[in-house]
């Protein structure tokens, strides 16, 4: 066990109870090094590649100009990701412009609220540190491709800067014990029909794709049980983070691996309880992402699913999971998922049909209601076995005044194989 894991116990224990009493240069030092403790990179084994990334998207075909425009869209995220700690820090200027104009007498009714902004500064640092780590190893995070970042600067937008934001907080719901009950409720239905329907025996291998995988815990877990298990993912906030939780976090056991501090909700202004619930650091992985008991059962495969995956009938299962909505066409994602499983293949879908591209400017979003949906699945070829409903939760805020709970549909249905008669009921 690294003696900063135990460490990183005491510090917790020793933030909650002593920050108010700590000077802000004295604790912009100690958070920093709690960020970094540890970290001594030369003396840790990293097991390199434990998840082999290969960017499907990419062929020689790809003409010089798709080439060009791939690299842009990388510096850009790269560059989001990068601007986190100016833009984070920019935005709690304005904060504190506001408190310093307030009157005398309303300063002193709020003695904790510039204290908060104090302290979400340093936790803002800290973000940083995080960030630059998962930045690090990108460039070389695929198997079949490299980047080199180009000196031009290659302008994000607000949208760029929120999805960093947003990635820290999936970091939450996929790879900390904060982010259990989530799991919980929106990963393990899933695998607990994929357990009971295909369960995993002898040699006989099993291949699970899960599209739009965000951070990859859900294909982790079904590689864990035996499963040869692929996340699929098109977003390079998701890619890089993912890379560097499953194949860069340094670890030399289950029991042995290195933790990081986020604090993910740091920036948060509205609904907030306290601030210190803003301020809750929350540490990850809590699993040792290179412990899982067979090598070379998870992989991940970057690009649109629509367009990267088209071997007929290659899966034994598709399992969704607040994807189905992702797509300006929900009927294609349906044909696609139906021609790319075996016959007598599963799809499992979970999750709320928020559709993604609904009222956006420049897409043709087509929206259907559940039950439309249920009777385009059965008319694309499926045989409906299960259909359930249950709560399901998305990077929620722990502690908030606002939250977001959804009526998750969970639904089972399966390709129908002629050898076996029509109907494939079980
Ligand atoms: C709402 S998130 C769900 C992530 C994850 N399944 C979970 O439950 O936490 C949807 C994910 O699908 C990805 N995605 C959307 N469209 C995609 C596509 N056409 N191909 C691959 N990934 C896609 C997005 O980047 C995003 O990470």
């Amino acid at each position: 066990m690294f003696c900063t894991v135990q460490y990183s116990k005491m510090i917790k224990a020793y933030y909650l109870e002593k920050c108010v009493v700590i000077s802000l240069v004295l604790w912009k030092y100690f958070i920093i090094y709690h960020c970094y403790a540890g970290l001594n990179f030369s003396s840790m084994i990293f097991k390199v590649s434990r998840v082999n990334m290969s960017n499907v998207s990419c062929s020689e075909n790809d003409t010089k100009e798709e080439e060009k425009e791939e690299i842009l869209h990388y510096m850009k995220v790269i560059n989001a990701f990068k601007a986190y700690r100016v833009t984070a820090l920019r935005a709690l200027d304005e904060c504190e412009r506001n408190y310093h104009a307030l009157p005398p007498t309303h300063k002193k009714m709020i003695p904790g609220n510039i204290k908060a902004i104090e302290e979400s500064k340093v936790c803002i640092d800290c973000n940083a540190l995080v960030i630059k780590e998962i930045t690090k190893f990108c460039n070389e995070m695929f198997i079949n491709k490299s980047y080199k970042e180009l000196a031009e600067h290659v302008p994000f937008t607000s949208s760029d800067s929120d999805k960093v934001k947003s990635t820290l907080k999936q970091i939450v719901r996929d790879w900390s014990i904060d982010g259990e009950e989530e799991r919980r409720l929106c990963y393990m239905p899933i695998i607990d029909e994929i357990t009971q329907r295909l369960p995993v025996s002898g040699n006989k291998e099993i291949h699970v794709l899960v599209p739009g995988c965000g951070l990859g815990r859900l294909p982790w877990e079904l590689a864990k049980l035996g499963y040869f298990a692929q996340g699929n993912e098109f977003s390079f906030f998701m890619l890089f983070t993912s890379n560097f939780i499953l194949n860069k976090t340094p670890g030399e056991s289950e029991a042995d691996y290195h933790q990081f501090t986020l604090y993910p909700w740091v920036g948060k202004r509205c609904n907030n309880i306290s601030w210190k619930d803003a301020l809750r650091a929350v540490k990850f992985p809590d699993v040792f992402p290179g412990s899982l008991p067979f090598s070379n059962r998870l992989s991940m495969a970057a690009g649109d699913f629509m367009e990267i995956y088209d071997a007929e009938a290659y899966w034994d299962c598709v399992a969704c999971c607040f994807f189905i909505d992702t797509a300006p066409n929900i009927i294609s994602y349906l044909e696609k998922i139906y021609s790319i499983l075996k016959p007598g293949g599963l799809f499992v879908n979970f999750g709320p049909l928020l559709y993604h591209f609904f009222g956006m400017s420049n897409e043709r979003s087509i929206e259907l209601s559940y039950q439309e949906m249920v009777d385009v699945i059965q008319q694309v070829g499926f045989v409906i076995i299960k259909q359930d409903w249950s709560k399901g939760l998305y990077t929620n805020v722990p502690r908030s005044m606002l939250n977001y709970e959804y009526n998750c549909a969970l639904l089972v249905a399966r390709k129908p194989d002629p050898r076996e008669g029509y109907g494939n009921s079980k």
